[in-house]
């Protein structure tokens, strides 16, 4: 495609990646959990949907305290995935259909397992014992400070054997590395070389903005606008245990090491925070992350004024040059369908994919899978043990491949329950339907990587009313216009520079021909249409 060679050297401004999270895509050997002979099995899904890259949820050797965000090795395959021949040949198979394939790097914290960490606790005069963050109780015997885990609780574990406490942002069963001790991070910079020399084209960084916590050990303050709507974590404010400044020290090691591959390697970071601290994350002169990742579609109201209003402040606050990112979900959070209803999670696909910036799929939004019930006895989700409104489950459940049983997942019973409505509401059923979610996703996708105006143009926007949400995006005299009926009713396009094509709608029911005369929406109808280059409407 022309438009890419003027960006050959940064393959990830014009893609649009798929997040697979492993133990639910596709298991081929019989365990109920998913495998990585699976997702090579299913890459065809992946090329026919038109995806360039694929992100893999942590496949590490771990003991699944956290599904694979707790590593004891970070330079093996765990057996649940398969064997190191596995990966090579998924990689391999990846990069002949043309798909990039990037990793889960979990620097912040590794396994209770990781040799590292069972040294680290043999003995105070261990050499390791540094490579954590060990301190003493407090003069009452309590916990150093009054940091809580994300998953709730207090984030200090004591340990009996060594009469100290460790530090943990996650469970007590991931301990955080002490990122101030250099052989911590000689040791992770050689885990993404170890990665990067096999062929990975890049990784997703993990829960980077707890990387550091403040050394003076100081009590993080009350958050006065805590409400039961937030998870326990957030009831203190925590700005002596997230988002330190060394942390951009770090991120600019490892993209030190990305940059010095041909064909430098992504690197997307993943830090829940406020758009003015994201930006830190590009690092200073674009020395940072590629891609921050920008969680704001996820949790901003659902409401034209209020996406066009965090557009806008995403766009002004990117540093010179850096690249924007958008996604709707992941392994973390409620499915889009769930949060909008099936029509509006129409409307959001389209919105995904015809913003400016890099957008991010996560697997089974492209058929419109919703969050699944998980009854209570098969909750696998630590988090939801703490805080139950939070757990995890519902938006982990297997892939829903086709009708035939687990929904053509797995031969056996899977690790959490398939959606009751597969049979229906699958893979398969939605490949042949002209007017299904993955009709639509294959559509936008498809023009995105035609249309450079799409991929890389500008954003402009043109309207923000209670209901309508329409914004132009630019490349030379291309011109695309994006309308978006968030409302019920019919909605009127305020201003519309005829004449202008209809090029695609979210509605099945829309006649083609019927928007040229009638500059007029469906109900929860969103389009694209190509408008006059610029010099038509001047005249
Ligand atoms: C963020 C990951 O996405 C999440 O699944 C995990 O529990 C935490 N980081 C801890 O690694």
């Amino acid at each position: 495609m022309p438009y890419r060679d003027v960006h050959e050297t940064a393959w990830w401004r014009a893609d649009v990646l798929y997040q697979i999270y492993p133990r639910s895509f596709q298991d081929t050997n019989g365990d109920g959990i998913g495998d990585l002979e699976g997702i090579r099995r299913r890459l065809d899904h992946l090329v026919s949907l038109g995806v360039d890259a694929v992100w893999i949820s942590p496949i590490f050797a771990s003991p699944m305290a956290d599904f694979g965000y707790d590593v004891s090795d970070y330079r093996a395959i765990d057996p649940i995935f398969g064997t190191m021949e596995d990966f090579d040949r998924l990689l391999d198979e990846a990069h002949r259909n043309g798909l990039k394939v990037i990793l889960d790097y979990v620097p912040n914290h590794t396994s209770d397992e990781h040799p590292w960490f069972i040294e680290s606790r043999a003995s105070r005069r261990n050499a390791k014992r540094d490579w954590y963050v060990w301190r003493d109780a407090r003069a009452d015997g309590g916990p150093p400070t009054n940091w809580q885990s994300e998953f709730g609780g207090s984030a200090w574990t004591f340990d009996d054997a060594t009469g100290q406490f460790y530090y943990h942002a996650y469970l007590s069963k991931q301990p955080d590395l002490n990122w101030r001790n250099p052989e911590v991070v000689a040791a992770m910079l050689d885990v993404l070389r170890f990665w990067f020399d096999r062929g990975v084209d890049g990784f997703r960084v993990d829960a980077i903005h707890h990387l550091f916590e403040d050394e003076n050990l100081r009590d993080d303050p009350v958050n006065p606008e805590w409400h039961e709507g937030l998870p326990p974590a957030q009831r203190l404010l925590r700005s002596n245990s997230m988002d330190q400044p060394e942390v951009h020290g770090a991120i600019a090691l490892m993209r030190g090491v990305a940059t010095c591959y041909v064909n430098e390697r992504l690197l997307i970071g993943e830090a829940y925070l406020p758009i003015e601290r994201l930006m830190a994350y590009y690092g200073i002169e674009l020395s940072g992350f590629h891609l921050p990742f920008n969680f704001h579609l996820i949790s901003t109201p659902w409401q034209p004024k209020c996406i066009a209003a965090l557009v806008d402040d995403y766009e002004r606050a990117l540093p010179p040059g850096g690249w924007p990112n958008w996604v709707l979900g992941n392994h973390d959070r409620p499915r889009v369908v769930t949060r909008l209803g099936p029509r509006q999670a129409r409307i959001a696909a389209m919105l995904l994919l015809t913003l400016r910036g890099t957008p991010t799929i996560y697997q089974g939004e492209e058929i419109g899978m919703a969050d699944v019930p998980v009854p209570h006895n098969r909750i696998r989700d630590r988090f939801a043990f703490n805080a139950p409104a939070f757990g995890r489950d519902p938006e982990r459940t297997p892939m829903q491949w086709d009708a035939s049983a687990y929904a053509g997942f797995s031969s056996v019973e899977p690790w959490l329950p398939v959606a009751a409505d597969f049979r229906e509401h699958n893979m398969t059923i939605q490949s042949a339907d002209p007017s299904s979610m993955l009709s639509l996703y294959r559509s936008l996708i498809a023009m995105r990587r035609r249309e450079a105006a799409l991929a890389i143009g500008s954003y402009t926007l043109v309207q923000a009313s209670e209901h309508m949400l329409a914004y132009e995006r630019r490349h030379g005299e291309r011109r695309l216009l994006i309308a978006l009926n968030f409302g019920e009713r019919f909605e009127e396009l305020e201003s519309l520079s005829p004449p202008a094509k209809l090029l695609l709608s979210t509605d099945p029911e829309r006649q083609t021909d019927g928007f040229a005369h009638a500059p007029r929406l469906n109900p929860q109808e969103g389009i694209v249409a190509e408008l006059a280059p610029p010099e038509v409407v001047v005249r």
